[in-house]
């Protein structure tokens, strides 16, 4: 016997190659152990759903979807940034602001201040808007602590909210977001406390599952991001970046070279870059978020990404400074508004090319069998309406690993 059995169902499986959605209409999920055991039309079930499942729920003509997954967030930090978002509507870019020491600097002086309690409060806050949404997998990078010490308490708190949510958290080292105030004028030889100290120490601690770094006039150069992947992978952790988010640093090049899972941001990449993607078989993740809220006017170059297959997938990119974002449906809306991606395109964004983007596409992202229980129940008619509303959320209901864990009041 199966643990359960989801009827009266309409699936976006999200299966690539299986025709728009991957969708099943009149469809049934049987569940055993946390995991898919069946999905399918449920005129093909072997039997009658009584005598395959324990439990039997009916989905009264929902729409399933996969878990959400947000594979880009900086939701762990302290205070905010209302301030400077007064300073741009003034006229200060956000380079600017960066370079009069605000900025991501800022957030490094709040969250070295605050303490593991409160940064878990926070945090818990913006996660559960997250969660209410249907998000199931949530990515959490370090980098407002820009010291050993700060760093670990960001992915401890970032490890917690994990035991405190029903949400899955993949954790990513980003000490190399930006220069801390006493390294001014000294970027080697913090990227050598980067490479030497705070990488492996929070490794230490299990608390990294990939590294992350900032390529960017305001960040760093390709040469010092080189010199944190190579420890990287020398301690076996996946790499990704934040490349080409306000100028081409070829940041994509030099992740495919180290088989990175993704890129992120890329509005000013060239098409070599995105080439090199393709060969790498990384993941561009766009943030339509940043490119809002910054009022960026250079478009990621969606087509070439279509062009040269490389998977598009979305993110949140939740953050004080660029994104203060906590919806990543509001996300799907943006992709298809201002980018011109697909609904369906979107929907794979935050599912299947999402879990490519955390590494995880052999138990997320779809739903197939084998696959973890995570997925969504959503009131909605049909699959493009998640991108379509904007405000809106027709959760109805969240399962993971098997379990129901929310049911829409
Ligand atoms: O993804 N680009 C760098 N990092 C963040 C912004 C962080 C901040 O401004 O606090 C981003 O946009
Ligand atoms: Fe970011």
């Amino acid at each position: 016997m199966w643990d359960a059995i989801w009827i009266n169902a309409n699936l976006a499986t999200m299966t690539p190659g299986s025709g728009p959605y991957g969708a099943i209409t009149d469809g049934a999920l049987g569940l055993q152990r946390g995991r898919i055991t069946y999905v399918g039309p449920a005129a093909d079930l072997p039997s009658p759903p009584e005598q395959l499942a324990t439990s039997v729920h009916n989905a009264d003509g929902a729409w399933i979807t996969p878990g959400l997954i947000d594979p880009h967030t900086h939701i762990v930090y302290g205070g905010n940034r209302a301030g400077e978002f007064e300073m741009r509507l003034e006229g200060a870019t956000y380079e600017e602001i960066a370079r009069a020491g605000g900025g991501i600097v800022s957030t490094v002086a709040a969250t070295r201040d605050a303490d593991e309690f409160d940064l878990t409060e926070s945090g818990r806050v913006r996660l559960e808007r997250l969660a209410a949404e249907g998000v199931t997998t949530v990515e959490i990078k370090s980098g407002y602590g820009l010291d050993t010490e700060t760093e670990n308490k960001m992915l401890r708190v970032a490890r917690r909210l994990e035991r405190l949510l029903p949400i899955t958290v993949r954790t990513t080292f980003l000490g190399a977001h930006a220069l801390p105030p006493e390294y001014q004028g000294k970027p080697d030889e913090y990227i050598d406390l980067v490479c030497e100290e705070m990488l492996p120490a929070a490794n230490n601690e299990t608390l990294v599952d990939a590294v992350d770094a900032f390529c960017e006039t305001i960040g760093f150069t390709a040469a010092q991001t080189e010199r944190v992947f190579k420890v990287a992978r020398a301690l076996d952790l996946p790499v990704k970046l934040h490349a080409e988010q306000l100028s081409d640093q070829q940041g994509a090049q030099l992740l495919a070279r180290f088989g990175g899972l993704s890129a992120d941001h890329l509005e000013y990449v060239s098409e070599d870059g995105v080439k090199a993607l393709a060969r790498a078989g990384s993941v561009a993740v766009l943030l339509p978020g940043a490119f809002y809220f910054l009022r960026e006017t250079r478009l990621p170059p969606i087509d070439l990404f279509r062009r040269h297959n490389v998977p598009m997938a979305l993110a949140t990119d939740s953050n004080p400074g660029s994104s203060p974002a906590t919806s990543l449906l509001l996300m799907l809306n943006m992709a298809c508004t201002l980018f011109r991606m697909t609904p369906e395109e979107a929907l794979a964004g935050v599912t299947r090319n999402a879990a490519r983007a955390l590494g995880m596409v052999e138990s997320h992202g779809s739903l197939e069998q084998d696959k973890t229980a995570d997925f969504v129940l959503w009131d909605i008619d049909r699959p493009a309406e998640l991108a379509y509303a904007i405000g809106a959320n027709p959760c109805l209901a969240v399962i993971r690993s098997g379990e129901i864990v929310r049911r829409a009041a």
